[in-house]
């Protein structure tokens, strides 16, 4: 066999390749959008944008060799000179050829002689054939040339997204089913996607989401969905992100917190006067939308300094979730079509109603809060006695270059997306066993007498968390809630990863699912029942399964709302369980079971529903 026609073979196949994100509208949506943003300047007198001068692209593309996003960039530049002739007018079709060429020869020793002329539009303009070329060829390279070739999982997950489309898109938020699936076909390792890998061994997890001095990036393509551009949580790169996350981290302190507590006991007073008012009107209540109320006033009230009344309304205002609720049921549309995130943004909101009320209110809710952001960045609000976290990120501290009115509402907004549904979740997981299991809430009740001897004893969340019974309780409503269902890859641009015997190249997007460590029956033995003595048996051998507690993510990345998710946890469960007695009414644990992935976990029906009657306000 001569070497020439493997290298020809080679060649082409890394042409149609690259041709591959001629095709892929998600990644030219992102990257034109960098263009746009990050290269071109506008024109003073006309307010046109123009890329930037041919001299200057010259120089930053050989003067950042590693970097993958100026990469990306040109070869998208190239690509669309190539098919449209938009956008790169200002570039000779001649010029963006040679950079895709260059590309191509420092990614690649064999394509010395190589010259990029049309492969790349080859599928494009040749139809169904050149097409269907294209598909086996990519097909072929991706299964047997791809450097994660070697990882094993099923060739048509390596071959095609599809695989996860098919599972997250039609089937509705189940591939972290077939991912398990197939972990147990193919053991711990496996290519998910043609470019991602998951691994599911929990000893692992600390590897992959490493502490900051092992460098450790986002995957681009996974958070786009969210639309937070520019936040803290959509950071790329580790210095982006630390410089975003230190102007939010200190509102999320143990002190910061511990300040705020009142704020948490103002909304359990409110939520327990639901409560007896429940008891005397002989009332069914839902917990699940109780207390995303309570979870959801007090992130607002706190990050924007309004109350948003959940909690004053009868029904604890149902549609607060609807918002959340519609950016988590579209999170798998979204990444495949990130494109629907501008189409959603630019509609007439009396249109968007009408196509779809969970779209309305995340939108609406967006734009609220975007004017806000934007009274705050223009000193128009009226001052509160305490300034909310908001109203200091959009004063004079914030840098200049980080004043943006929409990143700040991003960074916002994933503070609420963040403090709402997952904390109200571990809460109500905690409920429904609770009330499920008589002598637990029996012990625990003990428990809190010791720093609750009236019912009216507002305990600090610091006195709460002494409690040995209690802390366990929160621990395993934690470890049950999942948290996040969604993986969240992260990528190590300069490391190698290596588990067992495969190497993971650098810059691959490599995943660990939480609910995986979580129910891990190698760390946690019957991992489906609720069982906070586990926590104190763990103790008392010394181990510490805090390790493997892995809701909040760990690492860089870890949740930046922790402290103030626990003293949520702490202080509602604590005057839940001391001030009343409840049973379930018409729940099971299928209404609370996680079936189904939509970024956080979802029953098969509906949004996760524990509705109870109160039967007794305890008195002494
Ligand atoms: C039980 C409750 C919570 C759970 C289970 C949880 C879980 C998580 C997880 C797993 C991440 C990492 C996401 C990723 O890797 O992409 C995260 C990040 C984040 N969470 Fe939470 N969270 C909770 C409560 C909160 C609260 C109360 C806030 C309010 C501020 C919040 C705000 C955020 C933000 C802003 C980030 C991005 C942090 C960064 O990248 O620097 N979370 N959370």
């Amino acid at each position: 066999m001569s070497f020439r026609p493997l290298a020809g073979i080679h060649l082409r196949t890394k042409a149609y390749v690259l041709g591959d994100k001629l095709l892929d509208t998600k990644f030219q949506n992102s990257v034109i959008g960098a263009i746009i943003e990050k290269r071109s300047t506008p024109d003073t007198r006309t307010g046109k944008r123009y890329l930037p001068h041919q001299n200057t692209v010259n120089f930053a593309f050989y003067n950042t060799t590693n970097s993958a996003e100026i990469c990306s960039l040109f070869v998208d530049m190239y690509v669309y000179s190539a098919e449209a002739g938009s956008l790169s007018t200002e570039f000779s079709k001649e010029f963006l050829f040679s950079v895709a060429e260059a590309f191509i020869k420092k990614r690649s020793p064999l394509s010395k002689r190589f010259k990029v002329c049309d492969y790349y539009v080859r599928p494009a303009r040749e139809g169904q054939s050149g097409l269907v070329i294209y598909i086996a060829v990519k097909s072929i390279y991706r299964l047997y040339f791809h450097p994660l070739s070697k990882i094993p999982g099923p060739k048509l997950a390596a071959i095609t997204s599809g695989y996860e489309f098919y599972f997250n898109v039609i089937k509705g938020g189940m591939f972290i089913w077939e991912m398990e699936r197939l972990h147990e076909i193919y053991g711990p390792i496996i290519r998910i996607t043609p470019l991602e890998v998951h691994i599911k061994d929990s000893s692992y997890y600390e590897e992959i989401y490493a502490p900051s001095k092992r460098r450790r990036e986002k995957s681009a393509e996974l958070v786009a969905r969210f639309d937070l551009k520019d936040s803290g949580f959509s950071s790329i790169s580790p210095e982006d992100h630390r410089k975003r996350r230190s102007h939010v981290e200190k509102h999320f302190s143990r002190q910061a917190v511990s300040n705020i507590e009142y704020l948490i006991y103002e909304n359990i007073e409110k939520l327990d006067n639901h409560f007896k008012r429940a008891l005397e009107f002989h009332k069914v209540i839902s917990l699940d939308a109780g207390f995303a109320g309570l979870a959801s006033d007090v992130i607002h009230k706190y990050v924007y300094g309004f109350n948003s009344g959940n909690l004053d309304h009868d029904d604890f205002n149902k549609s607060v979730r609807d918002g959340i609720n519609g950016l988590f049921k579209s999170t798998h549309v979204l990444f495949f079509f990130p494109v629907l995130q501008t189409i959603m943004n630019s509609l007439p909101l009396w249109l968007l109603k009408k196509l779809d009320p969970f779209v309305y209110a995340l939108v609406s809710q967006k734009l609220d809060l975007l004017r806000r952001t934007e009274e705050f960045l223009q000193n128009k609000s009226p001052k509160s006695e305490t300034r909310s976290v908001m109203e200091v990120m959009c004063g004079p501290s914030m840098p200049e270059d980080m004043r943006g009115a929409v990143r700040l509402h991003n960074e916002g907004f994933a503070m609420i997306i963040g403090g709402t549904e997952t904390t109200a979740r571990s809460l109500v997981i905690a409920a429904f066993y609770l009330l499920k299991n008589e002598s637990i809430k029996t012990k625990l009740r003990e428990e809190l007498r010791t720093v609750m001897p009236t019912t009216e004893s507002q305990p600090t969340w610091r006195q709460l968390e002494q409690l040995p019974y209690l802390s366990a309780i929160v621990w395993e409503a934690l470890r049950l809630s999942t948290g996040i269902a969604n993986r969240s890859a992260r990528v190590a641009p300069n490391e190698a990863l290596v588990y067992k015997n495969h190497t993971i190249p650098a810059g691959t997007p490599v995943s660990e699912s939480n609910y995986f460590v979580l129910t891990d029956p190698e760390v946690f033995p019957d991992p489906h029942t609720f069982d906070p003595d586990r926590w104190l048996r763990a103790a008392a051998k010394g181990e510490h399964l805090d390790r493997y507690l892995v809701n909040f993510s760990k690492g860089s990345r870890i949740c930046v709302g922790m402290n103030l998710a626990y003293a949520e946890l702490f202080l509602v469960l604590a005057s839940f369980i001391r001030r009343f007695d409840m049973g379930l009414f018409e729940t099971s644990e299928k209404d609370i079971a996680f079936a189904r992935d939509f970024g956080t976990p979802y029953p098969d029906e509906g949004n996760g529903r524990v509705r109870v009657i109160v039967t007794k306000v305890i008195e002494d």
